[in-house]
């Protein structure tokens, strides 16, 4: 392709170690969609022959089907997906073929290929976690009455419904497609026309391009269009944190279904057994998508190294973008796809998430709110509750096993009514307050998550 300058072949090492179209092939789709684009606007600006357009789209619709058919040959000698079906394209038509490249870069297209590329794969994912969501919804609606424990560092803190567990999660997956959202808005940019670094001489209508390509603008530009890679960046960054929120999700279902804790059962389809002790059932789905948010993040930290410290323009550590990009790509679907029909096989073991969110001390900070309104100062209000607590410990018993002139030792403002304080149902509807778990508050949240488009 470049053998006009050179006298050598190139070394069969250089070959090897150089190509990429083993995994770039997977943007033929994008590149001969920005390629016909890229044609008709020649053929619009009269820099190729109207007639020559044709052969070139025709050519170009053979070479995608023979790659949709797996019949197409691709050959490492040409380097990339680029020059592949650039060969192809002028193996099959000629000289029209030979005139496509005018005004083009490979800098520029594979930077337009990507971005259409991920363009893509935004709106599958977005569909994916959709899935996510509705069943995480659906699992919701049969726990808003659901007594829960809710924790903090890992202690038991205060009661919630399970379905306010689980949507805290639906929550986070939304942002997480907001993210994709607004980052889509900055890949959605089109570079060609930016040619090598400097733009062409030839007169291009890179607006007519954009919008055939469905581009809401143009680069401003060249340089920059042609050797950032943010938009990357800021889309593994995105891919990042929603794996660590299904990190995160993994590690409470695991918790849940220990038999420790015993909250959950997980249906047999989603779990694995041990090829030595019989009676094992083990969470491996949730092990492996807690894990593999390793990948994720690793291939994040990768293209931020590969970036860090480039020159301006274009350098060919560039192409190493790729294998990240489409791993992260892979391993997020992957997980996303299998969690969906993992999550509607949960149950719930309600006597036992009850029986964990009953013990009054889950309520001690009821009772200081209690005394809150009885217009004792909070931190009075926590000092004498925590004192109570104290005594309890001392004498081995629940906040609930003193006589009630006990309490009233610690706690001199308590009265009977305090004594109802101790049942964990009150306690959650008693946290009637926007955002809050009262069963009817965590209905508020189902309805506006049952409103959406994605739950019908
Ligand atoms: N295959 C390259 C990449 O993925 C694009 C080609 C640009 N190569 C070049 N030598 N200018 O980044």
């Amino acid at each position: 392709m470049w053998c006009g300058r050179f006298t050598l072949e190139p070394h069969e090492m250089l070959t090897k170690f150089s190509e990429s179209v083993s995994f770039d092939w997977r943007l033929y789709r994008h590149d001969i969609d920005a390629s016909i684009a890229h044609a008709r606007m020649l053929g619009k600006q009269g820099i190729v022959p109207k007639e020559e357009v044709k052969q070139i789209e025709e050519g170009l619709e053979n070479i995608r089907k023979r790659i949709d058919e797996e019949s197409f040959e691709f050959s490492a000698k040409l380097e990339d997906i680029h020059m592949n079906i650039e060969k192809a394209l002028t193996d099959l038509i000629g000289e029209a073929g030979a005139r496509l490249h005018s005004g083009r870069s490979r800098n520029d297209q594979i930077a337009t290929d990507i971005r259409l590329f991920i363009r893509e794969e935004i709106d599958q994912i977005r569909l994916l976690i959709e899935g996510v969501q509705r069943e995480l919804v659906k699992l919701s609606a049969e726990h808003t009455e659901t007594i829960f424990p809710g924790y903090t560092h890992l202690q038991h803190a205060q009661p919630v419904v399970f379905a306010h567990h689980l949507l805290a999660y639906v929550e986070m997956l939304e942002r997480d497609k907001d993210r994709l959202s607004d980052c889509k808005k900055r890949v959605n940019i089109l570079p060609l026309g930016s040619a090598a670094l400097a733009g062409t001489t030839l007169p291009l209508d890179r607006e007519f391009v954009a919008t055939s390509l469905g581009f809401s603008d143009i680069t401003r530009n060249s340089m920059d269009a042609v050797s950032d890679r943010d938009f990357i960046l800021e889309f593994l960054s995105c891919i990042s944190i929603m794996a660590i929120h299904i990190s995160r999700f993994s590690e409470d279902v695991i918790f849940w279904f220990s038999q420790e804790v015993s909250f959950i059962e997980i249906g047999d389809q989603f779990c694995t057994g041990s090829s030595l002790m019989p009676q094992k059932k083990n969470p491996d789905i949730l092990e492996l998508a807690r894990g593999r948010t390793g990948q994720i993040i690793g291939n994040l930290v990768s293209l931020l190294v590969v970036m860090k410290g480039l020159p301006m323009c274009y350098n060919r550590d560039i192409q190493e973008d790729k294998i990240p990009l489409m791993n992260s790509i892979d391993v997020i679907k992957g997980v996303l796809a299998v969690l969906a029909p993992m999550i509607s096989s949960i149950t719930a073991n309600k006597s036992k998430m009850l029986a964990a969110a009953s013990d009054p001390a889950l309520m001690a900070t009821d009772l200081a709110e209690w005394l809150v309104r009885r217009n004792v100062p909070f931190r009075l209000a926590h000092h004498r509750v925590g004192r109570f607590v104290g005594y309890c410990r001392e004498r081995n018993i629940p906040l609930n096993g003193c006589s009630f002139e006990e309490l009233k030792l610690c706690i001199p403002e308590a009265d009977e009514t305090c004594l109802e304080l101790w049942d964990p149902k009150k306690s959650v509807s008693s946290r009637d307050i926007f955002g809050g778990t009262a069963p009817r508050r965590v209905r508020q949240q189902l309805e506006f998550w049952n409103s959406k488009e994605f739950m019908r």
